[in-house]
């Protein structure tokens, strides 16, 4: 039978769950991706932003830099409160893996988090297996892990419930008790990566997928612990959109892509993040 928004919003009055982003900051990380392409980019990028920080004081602020970027920016907040992550990680801790970046690595250059499963690291051939292992050596190093889920499209039946259940409870096989506390869910459904603010997911349908989420890490974890791991979303989350799906949706902030990789429109999205949160 599938899931109805009053079947999931019943679970919720039963268990007598408080909203995340009723406790904690709102989380907004910037995913550079490819974007921006070097340290004097970054550094000034990162300077900026650091300057302009008392317009989104009280947003928790990560920028995630691609590898060789991370020690110019992370020089250059150094001191501040906005953090650093990386964009991915190998499934390993070392040896003979040409091209991997493990977890202590990326720890070693400056971030504090990493990003896994990001959908365009999926496409590119990461398994559910593999993103496990990350997650794994991610919580091991100490760092917090961003685990991204989504579904590429979604139908009448409502499949995409079963590909995001899928996801999550392989992820985040074996995860320590004690890291719960540094796991962090990204809902970044694939059809609306990279486009604009309009094609971005509606903030009623959001709501019933934040729920969802909440659900299953219910069932995943252990219960009390997983209604306190923070949901965000991204996916053409923009300056005109932000503020809605803030309010409207209950998730506990974005990772944004493309509308991050320019200070402005970045800026812009955490004043409307701060706005909506107080
Ligand atoms: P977008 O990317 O904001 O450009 O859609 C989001 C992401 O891929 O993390």
């Amino acid at each position: 039978m599938p899931l109805t928004l009053a079947a999931l919003w019943r679970f919720f009055v039963s268990e007598g769950v408080v909203y995340w982003q009723g406790m904690k900051k709102c989380l907004v990380i910037a995913n550079w991706k490819m974007y921006i392409k070097s340290p004097k980019e970054a550094e000034s990028f990162a300077s900026t932003l650091r300057g302009r920080s008392r317009q989104f004081s009280g947003v928790e602020v990560v920028v995630a830099p691609a590898l060789p970027l991370i020690p110019a920016t992370a020089a250059a907040l150094k001191g501040s409160t906005i953090k650093i992550a990386g964009q991915s990680v190998s499934p390993f801790d070392g040896g003979a893996h040409t091209g991997g970046i493990s977890a202590s690595m990326l720890k070693e250059a400056g971030a504090s988090m990493v990003i896994v499963g990001h959908s365009e690291r999926r496409a590119e051939g990461e398994s559910n297996e593999a993103i496990n292992e990350q997650l794994l050596r991610v919580l091991a190093a100490g760092l917090i892990a961003v685990v991204c889920v989504g579904e590429a499209a979604r139908d009448a039946a409502g499949v995409h419930f079963q590909t995001i259940t899928n996801q999550l409870s392989s992820a985040l096989k074996h995860v320590p008790k004690v890291s719960v506390s540094k796991i962090v869910v990204a809902y970044e459904p694939v059809w609306a990566i990279n486009k604009q603010a309009a094609d971005a997911m509606k903030p009623a349908d959001l709501t019933e997928m934040v729920i969802f989420i909440r659900k299953t890490l219910a069932d995943v974890l252990e219960r009390s612990q997983a209604l306190r791991v923070p949901v965000l979303y991204g996916g053409s989350v923009e300056g005109q959109n932000v503020r809605a799906l803030l309010l409207e949706s209950g998730v506990g902030g974005f990772l944004v892509g493309h509308a991050s990789a320019d200070v402005d429109s970045f800026v812009e999205i955490l004043k409307s993040v701060r706005l909506g949160s107080r």
